[in-house]
């Protein structure tokens, strides 16, 4: 009987790093699809850091995934059987597949991706969510002027990365923090970033002065934490954070003690707004046209950082993006 591997959520982790027991690896019979349904031979499964935070309990902007179902994740696959007439055998898609081998769905939130315009695993990485996430975050919440200091956080990742040469294209100074020389020597040499501070090699504050002697017009945060408090004590008057990511919290274990240096939201008139990339869901197709087109020019840079475990590496592969073992857009191939 053909299956169906499938990451399944045993159980609700304890606060740190995901253990192995968290999920298990479960075949399951491959399903049918019903009327208006069709069947999606996923081909790469997006490692998300968000993924720590879908299997809690608590409040969030999605619930939980639920105790023994399939990890929820965005995916990329081919249609390979097809019940409803919006899709036909061979078209890619992309969207909330899950951590699976095959995937039913009624097509609703999926999005057709062009496999002739760049690789499938491209379309969850720097085409796909982590790039409109960079899109909108940016432009919308980050509202960068040209001439202005941009500096974004985990520089050299799937969001990062795409921040950065998007300010660039704006005309702005992108300025990124990474972790350790090689990340930051990419950041600069291959994605054409004006500097990147190497968080790890210390005095974070001093580095980022002399990479910012006008100050802090934008800043597009991924990881909070020290990071964040650093960066306020150089944010300009009326300066913008775009508050994307708290990654460096993700597996506390205890509650961080928050930001330390708050005062200058107040005093320099700062605004700090979060960012949800769901709440673009209707532009989309803005995002994959603009950032297709730059990448297509030249402008825009995009890596991924495939491997190829399979499915029983799931929580592993996961956990490197907590210690910055993944060098760009971090995906599975299933
Ligand atoms: N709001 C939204 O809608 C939305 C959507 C997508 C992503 N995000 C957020 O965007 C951020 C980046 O996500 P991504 O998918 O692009 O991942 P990524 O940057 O490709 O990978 C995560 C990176 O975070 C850095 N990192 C991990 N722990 C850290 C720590 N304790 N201190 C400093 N840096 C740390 C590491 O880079 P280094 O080696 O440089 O430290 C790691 O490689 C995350 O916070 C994620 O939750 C938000």
């Amino acid at each position: 009987m053909p299956t169906n591997r499938q990451v399944i959520l045993a159980k609700r982790p304890a606060p740190g790093i995901v253990t192995p027991d968290v999920f298990t690896v479960k075949d399951a019979p491959l399903a049918e699809p019903g009327e208006g349904e069709i069947r999606v031979k996923i081909a790469y499964i997006s490692l998300d850091p968000a993924m720590r935070g879908w299997i809690n309990e608590g409040r969030s902007y999605v619930p939980p995934v639920a105790i023994g179902g399939v990890m929820r994740s965005f995916s990329v696959g081919t249609v390979e059987a097809s019940r409803n007439p919006a899709f036909k055998i061979g078209d890619a898609v992309q969207g909330m597949l899950g951590a699976q081998q095959y995937a039913i769905s009624d097509g609703k939130g999926l999005v057709k991706v062009d496999p002739k315009i760049a690789p499938l695993e491209r379309w969850v990485g720097g085409l796909g969510m982590p790039g409109w996430t960079a899109y909108f975050g940016l432009l919308e919440v980050g509202q960068p002027k040209a001439g202005e200091t941009v500096v974004v956080s985990a520089a050299s990742g799937a969001v990062g990365s795409i921040v950065g040469q998007i300010a660039k294209i704006k005309g702005c100074r992108a300025i990124g923090i990474a972790g350790g020389p090689d990340k930051c020597r990419y950041v600069v040499d291959e994605l054409g970033f004006d500097a990147c501070i190497d968080y790890r090699s210390g005095n974070l504050a001093e580095q980022l002065k002399a990479a910012c002697p006008k100050g802090i017009d934008v800043n597009f945060e991924n990881v909070g934490g020290d990071i964040l408090d650093t960066i306020l004590m150089q944010m300009n008057v009326h300066g913008r954070i775009a508050l994307c990511g708290l990654i460096s919290g993700y597996n506390a274990t205890k509650l961080p003690e928050g930001p330390k240096n708050l005062r200058a939201v107040l005093t320099q008139r700062l605004t700090m707004r979060g960012l949800i990339v769901l709440d673009w869901a209707n532009r989309v197709p803005e995002a994959i046209a603009q950032l297709g087109a730059w990448h297509r020019e030249g402008k825009l840079k995009i890596r991924e950082d495939v491997r190829t475990g399979g499915l029983e590496t799931f929580t592993d592969t996961l956990n490197l993006l907590y210690t910055g073992g993944n060098n760009g857009k971090l995906v599975l191939k299933v």
